[in-house]
């Protein structure tokens, strides 16, 4: 009798367990080529120095203001500080205007970087194409850029998403896909973790260097808005480098004093229809930290007339059902999600867990520690979270999945790529995925987006008298 009895009900658990299989979203059952994921060799193709003397390199940019009138340029040079000015002019145009940056140096343990550059370009038009030159006095180098079009609730932006690219053959596709991409990508979100040069004895510095080198065919063309990882802590006190995220911060440069921000390891942007906050995965977050103080701030001010898209960057997820890293974003979930529902943030991007992940839309901020609700629900306020930590570096893929898929989880796959985030309008955005084995125009996964803030505004459509 007992042993029918359980037989009868581990057939009920086991109904229950398949059905909720059929709730839950897709694990794709595609099989990447499972290649080495080796760095590039120092004398790769993408890693030369550029030349003639004290020729600039590693040329970069990114949004310089809150607005997007603004662009920070950055650049190093190998021989002698040379010039820190920028020479800009816009398309069709005669007048040739100059910026005067800084220049700095730093050390880490036996390695000394080279001059780093720093430009911040103010009062640009929008939506113009500006040509600039870097290296005045010695070996010149010319790149251009097109400012983005006046905020406002309608206009259409195209951003990439890349995380966690390091720099082996695998990142060089995930770049090359996303510069050939169809979808045309503005502007690159970059979740964190950037040249993995941590994984080199003494965190050999000379790998930010070659990284710098490796994305400037497109981080000079277009602002790519940084986000700090763990790999760019840096932190190894034993060797003499207690300051985390030393190389990080003397190199990329963000306008985080634009958004009232105390530290550039989180700050926001405007730009187009969007408002972009970025975080801090690795600094304080607790509550009254000036992290916490900061972005608890900053959501009152989003003004979602201005810019209906709301959009978070961090580098560590909130909601990932991979083995790898699993539940190491769980603090930072439970001090801000109640903050994002509330603010119906549309998407949180992250890196990190080195695959593809994307949520439905739920949350988890009922639980109070005794009541047992401690279970993601639906929740048409909270945002979708997107895992792109596929970008390809030398750790190589997180295969490994929570099993059976989460109900949350509505599609996953350990596949290296790129997301491309469209806005249309005020309304309307498309969010879409390329794996890296498919051809730059195949789509592994995609979503629309319906705004939450307009969705919220919308009356229902009943009792209209
Ligand atoms: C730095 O130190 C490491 C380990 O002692 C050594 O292999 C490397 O050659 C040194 N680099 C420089 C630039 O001195
Ligand atoms: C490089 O430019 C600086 C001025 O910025 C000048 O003083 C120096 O002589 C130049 N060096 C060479 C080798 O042209
Ligand atoms: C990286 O990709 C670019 C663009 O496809 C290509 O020209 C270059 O040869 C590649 N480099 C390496 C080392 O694979
Ligand atoms: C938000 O932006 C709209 C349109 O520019 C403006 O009319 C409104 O006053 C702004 N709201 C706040 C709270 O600043
Ligand atoms: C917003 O974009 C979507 C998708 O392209 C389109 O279907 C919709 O009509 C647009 N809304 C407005 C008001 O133009
Ligand atoms: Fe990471």
């Amino acid at each position: 009798m007992g042993f029918y009895f359980f037989l009868f009900v581990g057939w009920i658990l086991l109904d229950i367990q398949v059905l909720e299989l059929c709730e839950a979203g897709i694990t794709s059952s595609y099989v990447r080529k499972t290649d080495l994921d080796i760095d590039m060799p120092l004398d790769s193709d993408v890693f030369r120095v550029p030349p003639g003397y004290n020729a600039p390199q590693q040329v970069h940019i990114t949004q310089g203001d809150r607005e997007g009138k603004g662009v920070i340029v950055s650049w190093i040079t190998a021989d002698e500080p040379g010039s820190s000015t920028v020479l800009y002019w816009a398309e069709n145009s005669e007048l040739i205007y100059h910026a005067d940056g800084t220049v700095l140096t730093y050390k880490y343990y036996n390695y000394t970087s080279g001059f780093i550059h720093h430009c911040t370009i103010k009062g640009l038009e929008y939506d113009t194409k500006y040509y600039y030159e870097v290296g005045i006095g010695n070996t010149t180098r010319q790149f251009w850029f097109i400012t983005p079009p006046k905020v406002g609730p309608d206009v259409p932006y195209t951003f990439g998403l890349i995380g966690d690219l390091g720099q082996t053959y695998d990142s060089n596709t995930t770049v090359t896909h996303y510069q050939m991409s169809p979808a045309k990508g503005q502007t690159v979100l970059y979740v964190g973790d950037l040249s993995y040069a941590d994984n080199y004895p003494y965190h050999n510095n000379i790998r930010w260097d070659t990284w710098g080198r490796f994305i400037e065919r497109s981080a000079a063309y277009q602002p790519w808005i940084w986000t700090a990882g763990n790999h760019e802590l840096d932190f190894v006190p034993k060797i003499g480098e207690p300051k985390p995220f030393k190389p990080y911060t003397h190199r990329y440069f963000v306008p985080y004093r634009a958004s009232d921000s105390t530290s550039p390891l989180w700050y926001s942007i405007r730009r187009a229809s969007t408002h972009i906050i970025v975080m801090s995965s690795y600094s304080a977050f607790g509550k009254y930290t000036p992290q916490y103080k900061w972005f608890t701030s900053e959501l009152p001010r989003v003004n979602r007339s201005e810019t209906p898209w709301l959009i978070v960057l961090m580098h560590c997820p909130m909601y990932s059902s991979y083995e790898t890293h699993y539940m190491e974003g769980e603090t930072m979930r439970v001090m801000y999600e109640p903050w994002l529902v509330k603010y119906k943030v549309d998407v949180v991007f992250a890196g990190h867990v080195h695959a593809y992940e994307r949520s439905e839309r739920i949350s988890n901020i009922k639980y109070d520690i005794v009541n047992g609700r401690c279970t993601p629900v639906n929740d048409e306020s909270a945002p979708v979270y997107i895992t792109i930590g596929d970008g390809g570096n030398l750790e190589g893929l997180a295969t490994k999945m929570t099993q059976p898929q989460p109900k949350y989880s509505a599609y996953r796959e350990a596949s290296f790529g790129h997301g491309i985030f469209d806005v249309k309008n005020r309304t309307h955005a498309y969010f879409s995925w390329n794996r890296n084995q498919d051809g730059v125009a195949v789509e592994a996964d995609s979503l629309w987006f319906h705004n939450r803030y307009w969705k919220s505004m919308e009356k229902p459509s009943v009792a209209v008298l």
